[in-house]
Order: C-alpha cells, then sequence, then structure tokens
C-alpha cells in the first residue's frame, strides 16, 4: 500500500500524502507553491490562461502536453513532470527563446494570457522543429486574448522555429534523460490511496486494481482526462468522494492496429487517438481540429467521451457509423457490445456498477465504401457541437445504396442512428430525388430540442441538409452544394 501522490515540479521531487481528491493542480500552484505565473481565467478549460506542461513516459519514451492546470487534479499527476512558466528563463535572467520571440513580435499587451500563450507556443518548440501556419494555429486553438489579435503571438512562433537555437540552452533538453530516470523511480504497480478525514483518492496499480475498487466502491467518480469532471468541481461545486484516477493506466493507453480495425484503449487522449485514426480513416482526420483546444484533446480521452453518454460528444457518432464496439471490464470480466446499444436513454448507458469502459473497437470503412463526417458549431474553433452527423454509405454495382449507417449528436438525448432514413435508403438508386426525398423520414428519426446552441428548427433542418451535402460531396457534384444551403 501506497500513500502519496509523487511528481516533479520544474526541477523538485513533490510527494504528498496530504490531499483533497479534487484540489486542482492550478490551485496547488498559485496558492501553495506560490507560482503565480499560471493564471486563473476561466476555470473551465476554455481560455488556455492556466495552460501549463505535464511530461509522462509513453513506451519508454517522454513525452510533454500542454494542458489546464484549471481541470487537472493533483491526484492525476503521480510520477509525471508539471513544468510551469516559471522553469523556462535560464538562472541570470535571459529569456527563453520562445520568451524572446514574444517579446520581439510584441505577443503580449496586458500580459494576462501570455504566460499561457509562452506555454502553449513552448509544447509546440518541443515537438515539432518547423510548424507552419495550420500547425501554430491548431496549437494555440485553446489560448484566448483579448488585446492583440493574435497575430504578433503567431509571427512569435514563427521567429522562434526559424531561429531555433541549441537544444542544450532548453531546460528540458538538459536535464531530459534525469528526468526520465526520476520518473521510472516513481512508478510502482502498487495502489495509492490517500484519506484525508471523510475524502478519499485512489490510484490503482493496474486495470485488475482499478476492476476491484470499482467493486469495493461502486459509487465512486472515475478520473480520465477530467474534462468534464474538472468542471463539475470548478462550475457546479460539487464534491466528489471517493476518486480514482486511471489516466496513468498504460493498460488502457494501447493502441492496437489490426487488419480489420483499431483498439483504441479508454485512456488514450483525443490527440493520440485520432493521430492513430486519422491515418487509417482519413476522413475522421479533420473532426481533431474542431474538438476543444490543444489541451483539452492532451487530456480528454475517448473512454471519457464514451463514458459521459454525453448526446453531443463527439467521437460516438462517427463511431457508431463505422460500426465500432465498446468493451467494458469489471471484476466478473468482459463483455463487448455495439456501440449505439452502450446509450440507452439521456444520462443512461448499459454499464453496470462496477463496470468501466476498457477499450473501443473501431472497424475500417471498406475501400469502396463512402464515410463523411460534419460537425456544425456557431464557432469553428473550440465549440461544442449543435449538430454533428456522420454518414457510411456502400453502394452495390447499379449504384443502388447496398448498406448505410448514418449516426447523429445533438438530435436526440442519446447519439442516435437515423434507422428510418437508413431503412428508406436501402435498395435505392444513390441519386439526387432519392435523398431529396428521404429528408422527410428525418421527423421519424429525431425530435432534437432548442438550446442555446440550436433550435430545434435549425437541428432538424441542418440533418436533412447535411443528407443532401453527403450524397453532393459522394456523387462529385460537391459545386452543385449551394443550391440547397436554402432548402428549407
Ligand atoms: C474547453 C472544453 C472543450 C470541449 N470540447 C469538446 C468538443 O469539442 N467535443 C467533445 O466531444 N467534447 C468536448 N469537451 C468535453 C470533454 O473533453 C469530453 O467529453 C472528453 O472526452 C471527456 O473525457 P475525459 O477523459 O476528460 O473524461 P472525464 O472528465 O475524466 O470523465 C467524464 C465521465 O466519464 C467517466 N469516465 C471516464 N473514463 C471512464 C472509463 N474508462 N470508464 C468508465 N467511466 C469513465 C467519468 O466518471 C465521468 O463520468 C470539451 C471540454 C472542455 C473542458
Ligand atoms: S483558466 Fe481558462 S483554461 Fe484554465
Ligand atoms: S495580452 Fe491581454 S489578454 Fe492577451
Amino acid at each position: 500500500m501506497n500513500d502519496s501522490i509523487r511528481f516533479i515540479l520544474n526541477g523538485e521531487d513533490i510527494s504528498l500524502s496530504n490531499l483533497r481528491p479534487t484540489e486542482t493542480l492550478l490551485d496547488f500552484l498559485r496558492l501553495k507553491r506560490r507560482l503565480t505565473g499560471t493564471k486563473e481565467g476561466c476555470a473551465e478549460g476554455d481560455c488556455g490562461a492556466c495552460t501549463v506542461l505535464v511530461g509522462r513516459l509513453i513506451d519508454g519514451g517522454l513525452h510533454y502536453e500542454s494542458v489546464n492546470a484549471c481541470i487537472r487534479f493533483v491526484g492525476s499527476l503521480h510520477a509525471t513532470h508539471v513544468v510551469t512558466v516559471e522553469h523556462l528563463a535560464a538562472q541570470n535572467g535571459t529569456l527563453h527563446p520562445v520568451q524572446q520571440a514574444m517579446v520581439d513580435c510584441h505577443g503580449s499587451q496586458c500580459g494576462f494570457c501570455t504566460p499561457g500563450f509562452v506555454m502553449s507556443l513552448y509544447g509546440l518548440w518541443l515537438t515539432t522543429e518547423k510548424p507552419g501556419r495550420a500547425q501554430i494555429e491548431k496549437s494555440l486553438q485553446g489560448n484566448l486574448c483579448r488585446c492583440t489579435g493574435y497575430e504578433p503571438i503567431v509571427k512569435a512562433a514563427e521567429q522562434v522555429s526559424e531561429k531555433r537555437p541549441s537544444a542544450l540552452f532548453d531546460p528540458l533538453e538538459k536535464t531530459r534523460a534525469d528526468i526520465i530516470a526520476r520518473l521510472w523511480a516513481m512508478q510502482s504497480a502498487d495502489t495509492i490511496t490517500i484519506a484525508e478525514g471523510e475524502d478519499r483518492l485512489i490510484v490503482p496499480g493496474s486495470v485488475a486494481a482499478l476492476a476491484q475498487v470499482l467493486a469495493d466502491e461502486p459509487k465512486a467518480t472515475v478520473v480520465a482526462g477530467s474534462t468534464d469532471v474538472g468542471l463539475w468541481v470548478t462550475k457546479q461545486m460539487r464534491s466528489l468522494n471517493p476518486v480514482v484516477f486511471i489516466n496513468h493506466l498504460s493498460d488502457l493507453q494501447k493502441i492496437t492496429v489490426e487488419d480489420t480495425g483499431l483498439t483504441i484503449g479508454a485512456g488514450v487522449t483525443y490527440s493520440r487517438a485520432f493521430t492513430a485514426i486519422a491515418e487509417k480513416i482519413p476522413a475522421l482526420a479533420g473532426l481533431i481540429n474542431r474538438i476543444g483546444g490543444e489541451q483539452v484533446r492532451n487530456m480528454g480521452t475517448i473512454g471519457g467521451n464514451i463514458a459521459n453518454g454525453s448526446p453531443i460528444g463527439d467521437s460516438p457518432p462517427p463511431l457508431i457509423a463505422l460500426g465500432a464496439t465498446v468493451k467494458l471490464r469489471s471484476v466478473a470480466g468482459t463483455r463487448s457490445l455495439p456501440l449505439e446499444d452502450f446509450f440507452i436513454d439521456y444520462g443512461k448507458q448499459d454499464r453496470n456498477p462496477g463496470e468501466f469502459v476498457e477499450s473501443v473497437f473501431v472497424p475500417y470503412p471498406a475501400a469502396s465504401a463512402h464515410f463523411a463526417v460534419y460537425k456544425i458549431t456557431k464557432r469553428r474553433d473550440e465549440d461544442i457541437t449543435a449538430v454533428l452527423g456522420a454518414f457510411h454509405l456502400t453502394l452495390d454495382d447499379a449504384d443502388k445504396v447496398a448498406d448505410i449507417r448514418i449516426a447523429f449528436g445533438g438530435m436526440a438525448g442519446t447519439p442516435k442512428r437515423a434507422r428510418t432514413v437508413e431503412a428508406e435508403l436501402i435498395g435505392k438508386p444513390w441519386m439526387e430525388a432519392t435523398v431529396t426525398a428521404v429528408r422527410a423520414a428525418f421527423d421519424a428519426d429525431y425530435k432534437p430540442l432548442t438550446d442555446w446552441r440550436a433550435t430545434a428548427e435549425y437541428r432538424q433542418l441542418t440533418a436533412k441538409n447535411l443528407l443532401i451535402r453527403f450524397y453532393l460531396e459522394t456523387s462529385g457534384a460537391s459545386q452543385e452544394l449551394k443550391r440547397f444551403e436554402v432548402l428549407a
């Protein structure tokens, strides 16, 4: 039995045996360590003012990723290296090249967002030698600035990549071998339990230990990336007890590439999952840029996106359209079911007490099949879905619909297939008259709600129009799209 969370903060070893289960990294840094360079803006993962890097060992290598300290719990940091903005400048005060580029390019005005931008740019600088404009913009999607208009910050990113100094200057490159050795020494197969008063925080040492913990504590809150649970604490002020952290479990972080599809562990982050998926299913490559910001993508997991049962989670509809299956585990063993069957009703999933999501199997679409996913939001970047449609079509030799799977988010209390529309399309010629005629069938499949993201009417019309868009794209007639945009 182990009773402390150990990690490295900048250069210092930290060991905590008194810790609230939902203490955030931001509060720990600012209130307990007085590392006030890391700012609090929104406290919900949107603005990036709290960005820090967290390094962890993956397959023996040390990988640093930008994360939002405001919704990251300290209990999730065991055997990691936390790097804050205070670690960047040399001891004699010489700025890190990333910081100097922000000065040279006038990338800071009021300065409140600046440490967060510096850390995001630093994360990019560490991992990407010569980032293009699109990569720079993607890495900054999760950072908001109300003063600069962003152009000077993008210029700073370009400057620092052009005049890349020796890696020996960099504090993380200089200490990489030492940090790897220290993180290895912190890893252990023991379960960590910290009890403070009534509160308990548990970090299981293995997947088997997790199953046992959840058998003993079926009401415990599982926390993976905390991009949902973090907000329950910072925005809803909920107290959670006990909390079980699973983001460190390497068995939940495996991606297995098979002949027929990919198995993605529940603990795989969006960033890693979509990199692997995009290689095999290019039509899904663009969706990752539309999910959260870089920090949320580095934290949020595929398992969390499924387990939360949200009707507007972005991965379930395309995975359902592809015919994915989800695997659940408990002390009783494992069971698999079609992902669409996992979602029973709003807030209700087919998950027994003590079960957790272990992985999802994503079959590849056939080479001859057509597959597309469309996310509709008010804002292009970092916005939550109003409507998301995924289409997976197989035509026969006569261009008739042999098979079609359509799944939507934002149209019902769960991610849901359009079974009436599908049934009406099967066997019909794939032509404009067919898809126009079946538009009405969406009314049988979906009764969407009005909320502040979209009205019910907008959602229904958008779903119908997305079918037309899919038809036009698959039939090579996408120049015709404009004609349909005004269809009512
Ligand atoms: C700023 C911001 C932007 C966002 N943008 C998007 C977006 O564009 N698209 C989108 O889909 N989502 C978005 N989200 C929501 C969130 O990122 C996703 O839902 C994410 O996939 C949740 O995963 P997580 O690992 O962070 O889950 P957590 O917050 O750790 O957990 C979420 C829920 O799942 C449960 N859980 C987690 N893992 C398991 C498991 N393996 N087994 C059983 N239960 C489990 C937890 O108990 C909890 O109930 C955004 C969130 C934020 C903060
Ligand atoms: S404070 Fe805004 S993302 Fe953390
Ligand atoms: S410099 Fe003021 S918010 Fe960015």
